[in-house]
C-alpha cells in the first residue's frame, strides 16, 4: 500500500526538547537524592512522564501522592524552560522536512508521548502545517504501545500501512512496528536500528526512500 501520511513524533524529531526532558529530571533527581545521568536518560526516550519516573526509581515504590509529587517538580522545571522556546529552535532540516513532505501532496501528523506537546507546537508557531496533532493526552496506553500512532491514523482517515513515522526512541520504533506502520528511525543503531530505515538525523531524512519502503 502506498505511503500516504507522515507521522511525526516531536520531542527529539521536530525539535530538540529531549535535552530539556532530561535537564528537568536530573535537576529533580539531583534535588531528591535520586541516582541519575545522561546514560540512563537514554531509556527515557518517548517514554511517559510516569513510566519515566519509574525508571528512575530503579522498581523502588513510592505511594502514589509522593509520585505525583516528583513528576509535578519535574514538569515545573521542563515548563519553565519551554518559555525560552521560539520558532528557530526547530532541529535542523525538520522545517523543510515538513515542508517538502505537504508539497508532495502527503499528510502530516504529530503523535507526541508528551502533555506538553501543545505549548512545545505554540511555541514553535508550527500548527498549522500538520493536519492531525495527537499528544500524552490522545490515548490511555503510552509508547511503546501502538495506540498513538493507531489514533492517529484513525484521525487522518488512512490504514496503518499508509503511514510512516519518524521517531527518535526505542519505544516509539516498537510503536510504530506494533501498529503495522513503517518505522523510521533517527538517531543510533543501538536505539532506533530495529525499524525499517534508520537516518542518523532529521537533516539527514530523505523522502524518496521512506516512499520505497511501501
Ligand atoms: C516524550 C519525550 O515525547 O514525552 C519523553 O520523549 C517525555 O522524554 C514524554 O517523558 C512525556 O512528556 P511530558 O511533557 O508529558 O512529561
Ligand atoms: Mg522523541
Amino acid at each position: 500500500m502506498a505511503i500516504k501520511a507522515i507521522i511525526f513524533d516531536l520531542d527529539g524529531v521536530i525539535t530538540d526538547t529531549a535535552e530539556f526532558h532530561y535537564q528537568s529530571w536530573q535537576q529533580m533527581a539531583d534535588e531528591e537524592g535520586l541516582g541519575f545521568s545522561r546514560k540512563k536518560n537514554e531509556q527515557l526516550r518517548g517514554v511517559s512522564r510516569r513510566r519515566s519516573l519509574e525508571i528512575i526509581l530503579d522498581g523502588e515504590e513510592l505511594p502514589e501522592e509522593e509520585m505525583q509529587r516528583l513528576m509535578d517538580k519535574k514538569n515545573g522545571y521542563y515548563q519553565e524552560k519551554l518559555k525560552q522556546m521560539a520558532p528557530d529552535d526547530m532541529l535542523p532540516g525538520a522545517r523543510e522536512l515538513v515542508d517538502e513532505t505537504r508539497e508532495r501532496g502527503l499528510k502530516t501528523a504529530i503523535a507526541s508521548a508528551s502533555r506538553n506537546a501543545k505549548t512545545v507546537i505554540e511555541a514553535l508557531k508550527i500548527g498549522h502545517l500538520f493536519d492531525t496533532i495527537s499528544d500524552g493526552h490522545s490515548v490511555e496506553n503510552p509508547k511503546p504501545a501502538p495506540d498513538l500512532f493507531l489514533h492517529t491514523a484513525e484521525k487522518l482517515n488512512l490504514d496503518p500501512e499508509e503511514c510512516a513515522v519518524l521517531e527518535d526512541a526505542e519505544a516509539g520504533i516498537d510503536a510504530a512496528l506494533a501498529a503495522g506502520m513503517t518505522a523510521v528511525g533517527i538517531g543510533p543503531e543501538e536505539r532506533v536500528g530495529h525499524g525499517h530505515l534508520r537516518f542518523s538525523s532529521t537533516a539527514e531524512v530523505e523522502l524518496d526512500r521512506i516512499l520505497k519502503e511501501e
